[in-house]
């Protein structure tokens, strides 16, 4: 039986989480699939109970599950804890540890949100695009440092990269190209900087296993103004870790309108664990109210049905009843518009349940 560990973690983390957890059981239930769910502590939520942010025991069971699927983690309470011991460096770890190196975020504007997207609607009418984020290496896991120099202080944060951790995400990013629009835009700086000449290497040299995707070249600067100016260019984008922590939010934020909406996939090499969960943040301030928008994880929740048990008409069906129900005229508060019919968190789990196909 397939194995799914759940990590609601901080902030509104525990609330969006509950409902992908409903949507979840509805499908297990309807579609006859078989997977145990199990709970489990990460982030601040750990750091309570057991002072560090990744328990032993939690990153083990991850270890052993087929997929976890994580909330998200943070808040101010932590914000002034040494790095160690702060929330974050549980998500970073349990990245790490579990090899999750590709990470994918889609960018697809839901015709029934066009207008909350800051975009012109003609300029959002074709856009499907889909990030593709190193996730494991870069400047968040390069060597760090932080020196007193007699009156100053130093920092540095270095960017390494090695070739194969370039390749075995360009091999997924392709891979992925090649299912769809058969584009691929590598994202860097290679005009100044040498890990993105290597990317750049390394990109061309994999390419010649997939002849019929197209690949180019963007710089990162260009490609933020692509993003709002031509973003129907786009199929597959594949970038570095902190150029993607960027985008990502570029691209939510321009395309879809909010952040709330959107999941994300971190997949390891075939058969391991993989990690899926909403892009947003712990949003502190509006934590326990049931209000936040439950969809991020709702369709974290379907990318694990389609790339973690390969259950690909069940992920279809989730998506579809979200669709339905933004169509039934459905909104939590910040998508909120005149003649919508305002739900809150838990009505949404109970609503996309309800209109599973
Ligand atoms: C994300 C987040 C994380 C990241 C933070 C919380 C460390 O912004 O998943 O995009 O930068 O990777
Ligand atoms: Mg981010």
């Amino acid at each position: 039986m397939k194995k799914i560990i759940v990590l609601p973690g901080d902030g509104i983390g525990p609330e969006v989480t509950r409902e992908a957890v409903k949507v979840l059981l509805a499908v297990k239930k309807k579609y006859g699939i078989d997977f145990e769910l199990q709970e489990m502590a990460i982030g601040g939520q750990a750091l309570e109970k057991t002072g560090v942010p990744l328990p032993p025991e939690t990153l083990e069971s991850c270890r052993k599950a087929d997929a976890v699927l994580l909330g998200c983690v943070g808040g101010p309470q932590w914000e002034s804890n040494p790095m160690p011991l702060r929330p974050e460096s549980a998500l970073l770890e349990l990245r790490k540890q579990l090899d999750v190196f590709a990470n994918l975020r889609p960018a697809k504007p839901f015709p029934s949100l066009l207008h909350k997207a800051p975009l012109k609607q003609e300029l959002l009418k074709d856009v499907d695009l889909i990030l593709v984020r190193e996730l494991t290496a870069g400047i968040y896991f390069g060597p760090k440092e932080r020196r007193q120099f007699g009156a100053s202080e130093k920092a540095s944060d270095v960017m390494v990269y090695t070739d194969f951790e370039i390749e075995r995400v360009a091999r997924k990013a392709f891979a992925l190209a090649q299912k769809r629009k058969k584009k691929l835009t590598c994202v860097d700086k290679a005009n100044y900087l040498e890990t993105s000449r290597l990317w750049r290497k390394v990109l061309r040299s994999v390419k010649g296993s997939y002849p019929d995707v197209e690949l180019e070249f963007m710089y990162v600067d260009d490609c933020a103004l692509q993003l709002a100016i031509n973003p129907g260019q786009f199929d597959v984008i594949l970038t570095e870790n902190i150029f993607g922590d960027i985008l990502s939010n570029e691209a939510t934020a321009l395309l879809v309108g909010s952040v709330g909406v959107l999941p994300s996939a971190s997949l390891s090499s075939e058969g391991k664990t993989a990690i899926f969960g909403p892009i947003h943040g712990p949003v502190p301030e509006l934590a326990k109210q049931n209000k936040a928008n439950p969809l991020g994880a709702i369709l974290s929740a379907a990318l694990l049905l389609r790339y973690a048990l390969e259950q690909e008409e069940a992920a279809r069906a989730i998506e579809s009843a979200v669709q339905v129900t933004l169509e039934n005229g459905y909104r939590t508060s910040e998508l909120m518009a005149p003649g919508m019919k305002l739900a809150n968190t838990s009505q949404w789990g109970d609503m996309v349940a309800g209109n599973l196909p």
